[in-house]
């Protein structure tokens, strides 16, 4: 399967439209940073990854809308345009860390014409995709040796090729193990409120015949007590200094049953998603969504109208909780402040 989460068609970003799958594949158009930025913040594209992608698409369209206004002026807007991209959402570093890498070619560019800029900002938009599914397949195949023949691998939200520009993350190591010959199956925890692994996963799994096999949030420390479950892997959207990981909302009660059950806990992790100006989980930002989303689901409203109501997107799951780190360089095995650094050495 060659899930096109965002391509880049006719001077246009498209990105699949994740809010309506699996009942709807359609892709939506964007060509600035200001309607990217609302992409993101919609839903529309998700995963960190790949609001990392859609955010460096995002600064380069805005230049190429710019382009042929006078230096200072282009500067101006575009600048602003950055800002907009980073206020979209706050959790995954990768939307950071992309806008950073744009804005560090525009310097490169020094005293060129707008035009010149906007053709540069393109290119490096079209590598961060590009690089984006290397480094997949480069942790897919240092992860997949950590699953055994036969495993059942409980996974939470999607970190498939929907969270990516391809391939996927925790679903890439799946997918490599699966391409390496081995019988996996797949257990994917539903993701309230947003559903990401009921609708996403679950999808990607189906489509691509890895079986798999979805429950509802509540049903994972059962199936671990009964011994079903062999290894956990989770994608995230920051990782610490110290080696915390930020994910969807749920990972840290999975991590917790991981560990009582003595199940590896494993995150797909690439060096993007590293913020190392974060000495632990306590700083990394939490969203908190629309209270809408737990209320009900689309037109359905299920909780008494006046309740109060909590919606943190992603929570934190200590180091101490993580067997391994699977990224690019390869297995970080409980991980720590120095081997992350060293990471990065
Ligand atoms: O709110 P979302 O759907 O953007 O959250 C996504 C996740 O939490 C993923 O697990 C994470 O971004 C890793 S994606 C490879």
């Amino acid at each position: 399967m060659n899930v096109e989460t965002l391509r880049y068609r006719n001077g246009k970003l498209e990105m699949i439209d994740q809010r309506v799958l699996p009942a709807h594949f359609e892709y939506l158009p964007y060509d600035s940073a200001q309607s990217v930025a609302e992409g993101i913040r919609a839903m529309v594209v998700r995963g960190a990854p790949a609001i990392g992608c859609a955010a460096a698409y995002g600064a380069a369209l805005e230049a190429v809308r710019l382009q042929a206004l006078p230096c200072a002026e282009f500067a101006a807007e575009l600048a602003q345009g950055l800002a907009v991209l980073a206020a979209s959402r706050p959790t995954a570093v990768n939307l950071f860390w992309a806008i950073e890498r744009m804005r560090r070619v525009w310097r490169e560019c020094g005293a060129a014409a707008p035009a010149e800029v906007a053709q540069r900002l393109l290119e490096e938009a079209h590598e961060v995709l590009a690089e984006d599914i290397r480094i997949n397949r480069a942790m897919g195949a240092h992860g997949a040796v950590l699953l055994a023949d036969g495993a059942r691998v409980l996974t939470h939200c999607n970190a498939g090729a929907l969270a990516t520009a391809g391939w996927g993350t925790a679903l890439g190591v799946i997918r490599s193990a699966v391409e390496a010959g081995k019988k996996i199956s797949v257990i994917s925890d539903e993701t309230r409120p947003f559903l990401q692994g009921a609708r996403l996963t679950a999808w990607e799994m189906v489509q691509e015949k890895i079986p798999v096999t979805l429950i509802t949030d509540n049903m994972a420390g059962h199936l671990m007590a009964h011994g079903e479950v062999d290894a956990v892997v989770v994608g995230t959207d920051r990782v610490a200094a110290n080696g915390d990981v930020a994910n969807k909302i749920g990972t840290y009660m999975v991590a917790v049953l991981a560990r009582r059950h003595n199940i590896p806990f494993y995150v797909a992790c690439p060096l993007s998603t590293i913020d190392r100006n974060i000495a632990s989980g306590a700083e990394i930002p939490i969203e908190e969504r629309d209270a809408a989303e737990v209320k009900g689901f689309r037109d359905c409203q299920w909780a008494a109208p006046g309740v109060n109501i909590r919606n943190p997107a992603f929570d934190v799951t200590p180091a101490e909780l993580v067997t391994g780190l699977i990224t690019e360089k390869g297995v970080v095995l409980q991980p720590d402040r120095a081997k992350v650094a060293a990471l990065f050495g």
